[in-house]
């Protein structure tokens, strides 16, 4: 089982500014809800209960929204109120919250990192709240904790296939195919936002990781790489070639609420679907 289910959430968002100047972008709300705690409530839905979060000292809206709020409470007690927060509330009792802050941006890989002291050595999850995920069904880490109980050795990457002129946005994979499993392949290649012509495929990594607890070890020795960033994809393409690495095409959509069309676009979807209190 995965118990730990890491947020690296101290990036300055500053393609929402200037909304992100004061707020983290994670507390910008699709609906009525924040970006932080869809990813939350995605990680309790896959089995973690150790919410576990990179964050900075501009972030500490995160930690506030985490915690009892006595005066909100009070005043709105026996009131047609309550229910709105009767979902972070069981959000709060279910799990427990751990920080540390990452000291400089110095990449998804470096922030991965600086989270080992609250992940410990065991198998974790990773979860960017930038990618919002939905799905009728089980959630998409629901279904990549499924696969890690078949398959403890490796790490999993969710992908999805894109245009290719998106190829520079995205960690990239080349992948084989996996006897008897459609949707999970063995990753042979992995390329950080390579440009469309130099992509192993159309096939990109979106912000769902399960990473086993040996890839400590890499990201220490791993060299910043594109735009001079510790990329996870760098230590990832380690262990790919050793055949540890099992790319997962996963059921739902997926919406990038790091650009403002994503953000938009996911916002009219829990809107018609009426969705707001379901990921
Ligand atoms: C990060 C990763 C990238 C991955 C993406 C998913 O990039 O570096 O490999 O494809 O998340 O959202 P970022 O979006 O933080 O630039």
């Amino acid at each position: 089982m995965i118990n730990t289910c890491l947020f690296p959430v101290a990036g300055y968002g500053s393609r929402f500014l200037p909304a992100t100047k004061s707020i983290p972008k994670e507390m910008l709300p699709i609906l009525t809800k924040p970006l932080i705690q869809y990813a939350v409530e995605e990680a309790m839905k896959a089995g973690c209960t150790a919410m576990a979060m990179v964050t900075s000292k501009y972030k500490k809206a995160i930690e506030d929204h985490f915690d009892t709020h006595t005066d909100i409470e009070q005043s709105i007690a026996g009131s047609s109120k309550e229910v709105l927060l009767e979902g972070i509330g069981r959000v709060i009792k279910s799990c427990t919250f751990t920080y540390t802050r990452q000291l400089e941006m110095k990449g998804l890989g470096h922030a991965i990192l600086t989270g080992e002291p609250l992940v410990g050595n065991a198998p974790f999850a990773v979860l960017l709240p930038d990618d919002l995920c939905s799905n009728a069904g089980d959630t998409v880490l629901q279904q990549m904790t499924a696969l890690h109980v078949r398959y403890p050795s490796h790490c999993i990457v969710a992908v999805e296939e894109i245009p290719p002129e998106e190829t520079h946005k995205y960690g990239v994979v080349a992948v084989e195919p996996l006897v008897s499993e459609s949707a999970l392949f063995v990753v042979t290649e992995m390329v950080e936002k390579p440009e469309p012509q130099d992509a192993p495929s159309n096939l990109a990594i979106i912000g769902r990781y399960i990473l086993t607890p040996e890839i400590f070890a890499i990201l220490r020795e791993t060299k910043p790489g594109k735009g001079g960033e510790i990329q996870i994809t760098d230590a990832l393409k380690q262990l790919a070639q050793q055949g540890k690495v099992l790319a997962y095409r996963f059921k739902g959509r997926r919406f990038d609420c790091g650009s403002v069309d994503g953000f938009v676009e996911a916002t009219n979807f829990f809107y018609t679907q009426g969705k707001q209190n379901e990921i």
